[in-house]
């Protein structure tokens, strides 16, 4: 089964075919990063605008790259949510008219599921099942979520941030230092021999008692707000921390405080729920500190881990592809493609 996948949630214009559920055919990712760079973020109107134009031409790469043809193409896929929503719009709009002209079948895709499946597109990993219970800690821009997987069709919830989501944290904190977009990749830069024990940034939620929202149990949920206020204050005091050996070792004690959260509330949750597998996603998940703790925990709790390849950690379609597919091949029908949804929560995929 041939599926191509779209993906124009946020400032990456995407767009791959994959096969059965797994082999990736193409991968072609479009990043507007540059137009956006000069705001520190996000632009919704500059990406709107970018989508539109290269939304077709990345299409066709897409096809080209997998010497394939529109005929061959046995479904379409479309992130719906969650996401800006006059770019989630472009994608949407072009996969509803290419799904009419074409006559083929279209299914949204919530890019959050997206995100989660992408460590199954791994090709060291031939059969997903075998890593089900699997603990999947998530960590993007957007969204930073303790997730148990089931199966691919299935699974929920089980913590996620009160405030900030990491990502943002890394990007804020960057712009504090002075750094460039996105934050994530110039903290790892700058962090190049940074002592991370050098400041102690707070490391999140402070106890285990009080509610947390939605229910979930407050120990599996994190706090990046207290951890940016206190590089702001650092900052405000050492404007000479923003230099140097100094911009080192301040990155590095940094990016070292906000992993620690994600790694205690990991650890904790796996344990808890007895899985023998866990994974991290997202684009923050490309980061070489935060996997080398990610493999130390491992080898703590002495069960596998699985990290997304680093092509699927940062927005991509080839994880659209992946799991629309995956999911129709267990004969679950196309979900309808209406509108966008912009706060899509996380939810089993169908
Ligand atoms: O998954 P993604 O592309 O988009 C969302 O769905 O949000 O993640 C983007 C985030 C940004 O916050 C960026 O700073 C972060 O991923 N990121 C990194 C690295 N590469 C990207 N964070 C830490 N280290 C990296 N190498
Ligand atoms: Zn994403």
């Amino acid at each position: 089964m041939l599926v191509l996948g779209i993906e124009t949630s946020c400032d990456e214009t995407a767009a791959a075919v994959v096969r059965d559920g797994h082999d990736v055919l193409s991968n072609i990712v479009l990043s507007q990063v540059a137009a956006h760079r000069p705001y520190q973020g996000v632009v919704p109107e500059i990406a709107s605008r970018a989508h539109v134009e290269a939304l077709m031409p990345v299409l066709e790469d897409a096809l080209r790259q997998a010497n394939t043809g529109w005929d061959e193409i046995d479904l379409l896929a479309v992130t719906h949510g969650p996401g800006l929503a006059s770019s989630l719009l472009i994608g949407v709009t072009a996969a509803r008219a290419l799904s009419m002209r074409l006559n083929k079948p279209l299914t949204a895709v919530n890019h959050l599921a997206g995100h989660l499946y992408s460590v199954c597109l791994d090709p060291a990993v031939s059969d997903p099942d075998t890593l089900f219970p699997l603990i999947v800690l998530l960590v993007t821009g957007g969204h930073t979520m303790l997730v148990r997987m089931d199966s691919v069709t299935d699974y929920r919830l089980l913590g996620q941030t009160l405030d900030d989501a990491v990502g943002e944290a890394l990007d804020k904190g960057a712009t504090l230092m002075g750094l460039g977009y996105p934050g994530g990749p110039e903290i790892e830069k700058a962090a190049t021999g940074g002592d991370p024990a050098r400041h102690a940034f707070p490391r999140g939620l402070r106890g285990d008692r009080g509610p947390a929202a939605g229910g979930l149990s407050r120990d599996r949920c994190f706090s990046f707000s207290g951890l940016k206020t206190a590089l702001l204050y650092l900052l405000r005091d050492h404007p000479d921390y923003r230099e140097g050996a100094e911009l080192a070792h301040v990155a590095a004690s940094y990016q070292e405080a906000a992993f620690d959260a994600l790694l205690d509330r990991l650890e904790r949750t796996v344990r808890e729920e007895g899985a023998r597998h866990f994974a991290c996603v997202g684009g923050v998940a490309k980061n070489k500190r935060l996997r080398a703790k990610l493999e130390e925990a491992a080898a703590r709790l002495g069960v596998q881990w699985h990290a997304a390849p680093m092509a699927y950690c940062t927005d991509n379609a080839a994880m659209i592809a992946g799991v629309a597919g995956a999911v129709a091949l267990r004969g679950v029908p196309p979900e309808p493609v209406d509108e966008v949804y912009p706060n899509l929560p996380v939810a089993a995929a169908r």
